[in-house]
């Protein structure tokens, strides 16, 4: 066997050793790993003499079309994240900080789907007597789920042929390892040589696979991002520690949207599935206070409501803080500049802070007017109208630009008490919404007017 290298951040193979991952600039992240196919010697092209074609290629028309079935995991936000349900045959991959609810979920799913189908769940982390005891906290220890503290994977498959399970759970896929290689588990080689032997099983056997993977930020573990491109879809759980939210985003998806959204609340009784999440991000204020603005954001196939906050305050600094939370920062400081260069207002001897409550991250540009008018609102210590929402990206040239599903984020507004909204001139609907006047913008002026 040749020894070879592998980067745990980003994956990619190196033939040396080096502090720092010419590929992606991580430090410390290059390990040694034993690639399994062992070297064969000359690399250079020699022809294809001796390999007989035993592979057959398939007209595209006549490849089999019947439609992937999806089932219902009985989560309706997993479901949504998902892409509509549990497709058999398919790779999850479910990432996250360590206690932020992983092993929760899965087990709430599995306990549920356990009723009317065959469900294991491999731990090597917790051993049978501690899933036992999250399962009665969650109500769900008369479940007919199959456990199996197991961590190496050739033993994993033997049990999963013999039992064969329609869903396997593999808590974490950094416990797992394979014997072939000698590195410990966890690391990148192992990692991802386990996953693909999960990977192979799910395809042959029609088992949908979940597999837990921990995301530590100094990367000592070989961290999912590895993994991404081996399975059908990632899943990410974010939330704020201290928050009870916990939100499941969709990164990739080869049956579904991506960025869709799931949300749900932890409760002492385990993950509550929250279907109204406008009702939970728009923070409960008495009496309107400055410096607060609502947008209707639109993550994945669901509009949903969230308040933007915006403290300026005069800066000590030579260079004044722009601190964004749930926001890109850059995106701020582009927005001050508009503002500054289109609207006349400066803000260049103010700290400014952006917050999205509720610990969401906003990954759409339809957050640039409200947080104008947030910090507009900050700066000039006047409160919005409280019956007031906004969305609209805002162009380098001042102007307002419309944004995707206009009209939904409307109706959404409506459906939540809110009476006037701000959008972009390309949004404005054709026939008017009953209950709702809206105030359509073409530039940053006019926005500022309407305001
Ligand atoms: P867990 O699912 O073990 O996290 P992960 O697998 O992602 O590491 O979740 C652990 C946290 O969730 C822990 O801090 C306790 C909390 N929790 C509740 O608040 N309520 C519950 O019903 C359960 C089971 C856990
Ligand atoms: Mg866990």
């Amino acid at each position: 066997m040749k020894a070879a290298y592998a980067c745990a951040a980003c994956g990619a193979s190196l033939a040396k050793w080096a502090g720092q991952c010419p590929e992606c600039q991580a430090w410390n992240s290059v390990e040694e790993c034993r690639s399994a196919i062992p070297g064969k010697g000359n690399p250079r092209f020699s022809g294809y003499a001796g390999v007989a074609a035993r592979s057959e290629v398939i007209p595209l028309g006549a490849v089999d079309s019947t439609e992937q079935t999806t089932r219902s995991t009985g989560v309706a936000e997993l479901d949504r994240v998902l892409g509509g349900g549990l497709v058999a045959g398919s790779v999850i991959l479910l990432g996250g900080d360590p206690g932020i609810g992983k092993s929760t979920l899965l087990t709430q799913t599995l306990a549920r789907l356990a009723s009317g189908m065959r469900a294991l769940y491999v731990s090597g982390e917790e051993s049978p007597q501690q899933i036992r005891l999250r399962a009665q906290r969650l109500g769900a220890a008369d479940a007919k789920l199959l456990l199996l503290p197991e961590t190496c994977v050739e033993q994993i498959l033997a049990v999963a042929d013999q039992q064969r399970p329609d869903v396997l759970v593999v808590d974490s896929i950094q416990t797992v390892y394979t014997q072939q290689l000698q590195s410990a588990p966890g690391a990148v080689a192992q990692v991802r040589e386990a996953t693909a032997q999960l990977v192979q099983y799910a395809k042959r056997s029609g088992t949908a696979v979940f597999l837990v993977g921990h995301v530590t930020k100094e990367g000592a573990l070989a961290g999912p991002r590895v993994l991404e491109h081996m399975v059908d879809t990632v899943l990410y759980f974010e939330g704020e520690a201290g928050s009870q939210l916990r939100l499941i985003r969709a990164i990739k998806n080869r049956f579904g949207a991506v960025n869709e959204l799931g949300v749900f609340a932890m409760t002492d009784r385990g993950l509550k599935e929250v279907s109204n999440p406008s009702a939970i991000f728009l923070s409960r204020h008495q009496e309107q206070v400055p410096g607060s603005s609502i947008l209707v954001t639109r993550e994945g196939s669901r509009p949903m409501l969230v308040e933007v906050q915006a403290l300026v305050d005069e800066s000590p600094l030579a260079n004044p803080r722009r601190v964004t939370l749930g926001l890109e920062q850059n995106r701020l400081a582009m927005l001050l500049a508009v503002l500054h260069r289109h609207g006349g207002i400066s803000t260049y001897d103010q700290d400014v802070y952006v917050n999205v409550v509720g610990g969401v991250r906003i990954t759409e540009t339809a957050a640039d007017l409200p947080v104008l008018l947030a910090v507009l609102s900050s700066l000039r210590d006047r409160p919005l109208p409280k019956d007031l929402a906004a969305f609209g990206e805002v162009g380098l040239s001042g102007e307002i630009r419309p944004v995707p599903s206009g009209q939904e984020r409307l109706m959404e507004a409506v459906k939540h008490g809110f009476r006037r909204v701000i959008v972009p001139q390309a949004n404005a609907p054709r026939k008017p919404i009953k209950g709702l006047e809206v105030l359509p913008v073409l530039g940053l002026a006019d926005a500022l007017q309407s305001i």
